[in-house]
């Protein structure tokens, strides 16, 4: 029984000891024992302020979970993929870790933009805490640099094709386009090169960066002092500010711990509560279909946070294409780095900046409707699609016409377009019989491939043959139209 306080002891004695000796008390007091304005220790407004250090936290998972993965991944195109595979189903506990690093870079992202739009909206980053949105801008950036490149190395289809469309876009930059591109795929194609570089900007630059600028972010928020709650028809007074912050605090401020702190504390039980329940409940993401050259056409699926700029990319008119995706990414930047500068002065309070709020709130829905979209059309099959109209089948052999009505009976059509017609959730098979045998097409489609239902139980004797005659007359009648336009 005596046992358990003995070893407690010793335990509280060796604290104690690295504590004297590394000399950490200044330490403790800066984070620990400051004092912070009394409306956030001491009011239920204090919950709006805990995402910032659930981020540092979760960041902090993010690493342990991500050390581990990093034993067992194998960072080269001909092994990434198996490698995960193997994660998943051999490794103990494998896929449960790759789950919670998922849903914990899941959270980052979620958590960075509510952080982002409560200090927007609450006017902290004005006098005198611009370079606290500054790094704040910079750590932003950094975190969607991990999620994109964390998402290549799972080296599936949709991660790999996620880049390849990244890397296009920034090859039309003007001037130095090219040069970026090829600073992505470290080579004109994308490849083992690649691959490594994604590793090593994934597992030792970006952390690197993000480590050493979270400390600098956090000691300029201890420093400069948590944002008293704005307070409408008060704007920012520079002259005054300090010294008013410093006596608010000296006469009526509260504890950062425990008064603070101790919610702080519960919301990120309630994050990593929320991670492993999601880790638990969906498992691992991935690896999905392997990367297929010959599947370029697909339009790839990326992870939910660039789902809407990926829509947008889909559906924006092609006279927006320099808009969207050349001066939007290059504007973005510069636009909230200067923000704090612009707009360090003035009211704080949300209800005297209406545009402030109509910036976020449209924001927000532009986001969920675009994000919306590419949950939904073109990328899961199109149950819309008409049949072939006679018209067009009027010199197709008669087999070829029993497979164009069962190519759209049987459903083929919903992912698949052939003469000019269909959903594109698969790839077109206007060109299939140019890159594959009769016998490889016969065989995709009784045995399925990848996302491809398969059809041997499902088609009836001769079928099979009349649509494979369907497709084939459709690859040359494609093919002779095009030969024969002027
Ligand atoms: C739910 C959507 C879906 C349906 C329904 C579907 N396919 Fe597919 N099909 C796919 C996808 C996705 C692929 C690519 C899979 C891969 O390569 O991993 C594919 C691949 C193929 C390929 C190979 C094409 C190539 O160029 O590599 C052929 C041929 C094909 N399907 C024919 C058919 C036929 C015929 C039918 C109907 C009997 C059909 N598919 C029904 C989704 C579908």
């Amino acid at each position: 029984m005596t046992r358990l306080p003995r070893a407690l002891g010793l335990l509280t004695r060796t604290g104690g000891w690295i504590y004297d000796r590394a000399g950490l008390a200044p330490l403790h007091r800066f984070l620990v024992e400051h004092r912070i304005p009394r409306e956030v220790g001491r009011s239920r407004k204090g919950w709006f302020y805990v995402f910032g250090q659930a981020l540092a936290f979760v960041f902090v998972a993010q690493l342990v979970t991500g050390s581990a993965l990093a034993m067992k991944y194998i960072p080269s195109p001909g092994h990434a993929w198996e490698s995960l595979q193997f994660i998943n189903t051999e490794v103990l506990w494998g896929g449960f870790v790759r789950a919670l690093h998922y849903f914990g870079a899941s959270a980052m992202v979620v958590l960075v933009f509510v952080h982002m739009a409560r200090v927007f909206l609450t006017g902290s980053y004005k006098f005198p805490r611009e370079l606290n949105w500054i790094t704040g801008v910079a750590l932003l950036f950094l975190t969607l640099a991990m999620a994109f490149t964390g998402q290549l190395l799972r080296w599936d289809h949709d991660g790999v094709a996620t880049v390849e469309v990244a890397a296009t876009m920034l090859g039309r930059f003007p001037l130095v386009g090219p040069h970026l591109m090829d600073l992505v795929l470290a080579g004109d194609t994308m490849g083992g090169a690649t691959l490594s570089r994604f590793f090593a900007l994934h597992v030792i630059v970006f952390p690197l960066l993000i480590m050493g600028l979270m400390g600098v972010h956090i000691y300029l928020v201890v420093r400069n002092g948590i944002s008293e709650p704005p307070r409408a028809g008060v704007p920012v007074d520079r002259a005054t500010y300090r010294s008013w912050y410093q006596r608010h605090k000296a006469e009526s401020g509260s504890l950062f711990w425990p008064y603070q702190a101790w919610r702080e504390f519960a919301f990120i039980g309630l994050v990593y509560a929320v991670i492993f329940g999601l880790a638990f409940a969906y498992g691992p993401k991935g690896p999905g279909l392997v990367p297929d050259p010959a599947m370029v056409e697909v339009v790839p699926r990326p992870d939910w946070y660039f789902l809407w700029y990926y829509a947008l990319i889909w559906y924006k008119p092609p006279a927006l294409d320099a808009l969207v995706l050349v001066w939007l990414p290059v504007l973005v930047f510069p636009l909230l780095v200067l923000l704090p500068l612009l707009f360090s002065g003035g009211e704080r309070a949300p209800s005297r900046r209406p545009w402030a709020v109509f910036a976020v709130g449209t924001a927000f829905l532009l986001w969920a409707t675009l994000t919306a979209f590419g949950l939904r059309a073109h990328w899961i099959p199109d149950f819309e699609t008409e049949p072939v109209p006679e018209a067009l089948l009027s010199d197709a052999p008669e087999d070829a016409r029993l497979g164009a009505a069962l190519f759209h009976e049987r459903g083929c059509q919903y992912c698949h377009v052939a003469m000019g017609r269909g959903g594109i959730y698969g790839p077109d098979l206007t060109d299939s019989p140019l890159r594959l045998s009769r016998e490889e097409i016969a065989v995709r489609i009784v045995m399925g491939i990848g996302n491809m239902p398969a059809y041997q139980e499902i088609l009836g004797p001769g079928e099979l043959e009349a649509i494979l005659a369907y497709i084939h007359w459709a690859a040359e009648h494609g093919v002779r139209q095009q030969g024969s336009d002027p």
